[in-house]
């Protein structure tokens, strides 16, 4: 179908699985084991229901806010995602350029099938990207990554940590990894177990919080954990200096049963409060699951006025880049920001920052 009759981002995912090769259809969809993690992202935000204000004027709603300290268009960010061009040929810098049109922030993979330059070139004036750091077994190679990153103009690092082994993902392993040229270090890939494990190679079983501590130390720029997927873990983050976390359980694809990022955030506010572990600046990320402007609006109401709350999305992103490039992307981010706009409306708030925690009701998300 053509890009404008697609209505919401369920439809891009509808879509992709139609045309997309049958490797990358498996590469990008699949989660861990039986997928529970993956599909409970998703309804986890089911479970939350609205408490809409009334009689608010509503004429102007206002979708902006700023992440990191950079402003954006919307709450929500092109998460990192691997390998790109097993969809589209133009891999990640038509996500690049979808996004910075849209004045939408980009988090770059280390696994881009692009290179990091390439992917900078494609950014549009103004617009901005983090990088998301996967810890090479040689340090400096990691140091070096960091550095260059840096000098390249990008904003913020985000060092995942929810992989020192690859997630046991059936389907992907069941076809066959085709996707030579994708890669960019191919040499030392293996290809017979599907794209996956082809990368696992580039992870560090031996990681610690000492060796993401010493990144910091390398660079001025932001530096955030992406893969906390606890409490105990957020309030480290928080005691050994980070600019913040993100909670995700890597869209389903790691550990399977591990928590629903948007359920681990309401524990996780309260708990910080609590705590008194709430610092100025200390920003808390949500990934998985999210396919719609309510489910962005959920979880910034539980950040409340205590935590600002930024929101990535993955698969939706390549699904809208496989299937139209460039277009898909753009076409993606307005869907979600009309959504956000006319959810606004109906919910009685006029900005981001009025959103709080008696906008939901999380009795049933909690089972309280
Ligand atoms: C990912 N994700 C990911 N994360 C990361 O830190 N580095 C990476 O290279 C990748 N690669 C990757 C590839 C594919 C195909 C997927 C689907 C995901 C995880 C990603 O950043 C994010 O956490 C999830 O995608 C969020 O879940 P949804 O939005 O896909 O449901």
């Amino acid at each position: 179908p053509n890009v404008n009759e697609v209505m919401n981002l369920h439809d891009f995912e509808y879509i992709a699985k139609k045309i997309l090769p049958k490797g990358a259809w498996a590469y990008y969809s699949s989660g861990a084991d039986d997928e529970v993690s993956m599909r409970e992202n998703h309804y986890a935000y089911q479970r939350i229901y609205f408490r809409p204000r009334v009689l608010v004027d509503v004429s102007t709603v206002d979708t902006s806010t700023t992440l990191l300290g950079t402003p954006t268009s919307v709450p929500f960010y092109v998460s990192a995602t691997a390998l790109a061009k097993l969809g589209h040929p133009d891999g990640e810098c038509s996500i690049a350029r979808g996004a910075g049109k849209e004045g939408v922030i980009q988090m770059i993979s280390t696994l881009s099938s692009n290179s990091l330059e390439e992917i900078v070139a494609a950014r549009v004036p103004g617009a901005t990207q983090w990088f998301q750091l996967y810890v090479n077994e040689d340090r400096n190679v990691a140091f070096e990554m960091v550095r260059k990153a840096e000098q390249l103009g990008i904003k913020a690092i985000f060092v995942t940590v929810d992989a020192p082994s690859l997630g046991n993902r059936e389907k992907d392993a069941r076809v066959k990894f085709e996707g030579e040229s994708e890669v960019q270090k191919s040499n030392d890939v293996v290809r017979s177990k599907g794209a996956s494990r082809a990368l696992s190679s580039f992870i560090d079983t031996r990681l610690t919080w000492d060796d993401v501590k010493k990144i910091k130390q390398i660079t001025t720029l932001p530096v955030l954990i992406k893969g906390v997927q606890r409490v105990e873990d957020v309030v480290q983050a928080v005691d050994d200096g980070f600019d913040g976390v993100v909670l995700s359980n890597h869209g389903g694809r790691q550990l399977d049963t591990a928590p629903p990022p948007v359920e681990l955030l309401a524990e996780v506010v309260p708990e910080l409060k609590r705590r008194n572990k709430l610092r100025p600046g200390f920003e808390i990320f949500v990934d998985g699951g999210v396919r719609r402007g309510t489910d962005i609006l959920k979880a910034l109401a539980l950040g409340g006025q205590n935590v600002r709350v930024g929101v990535g999305l993955g698969r939706p992103i390549l699904y809208a880049n496989s299937a139209y490039g460039e277009n898909g992307v753009r076409k993606a981010i307005q869907l979600l920001k009309d959504e956000l706009e006319m959810d606004m409306r109906l919910l009685g708030v006029r900005n981001l920052r009025e959103l709080d925690e008696t906008f939901v009701d999380t009795r049933r998300l909690l089972g309280r």
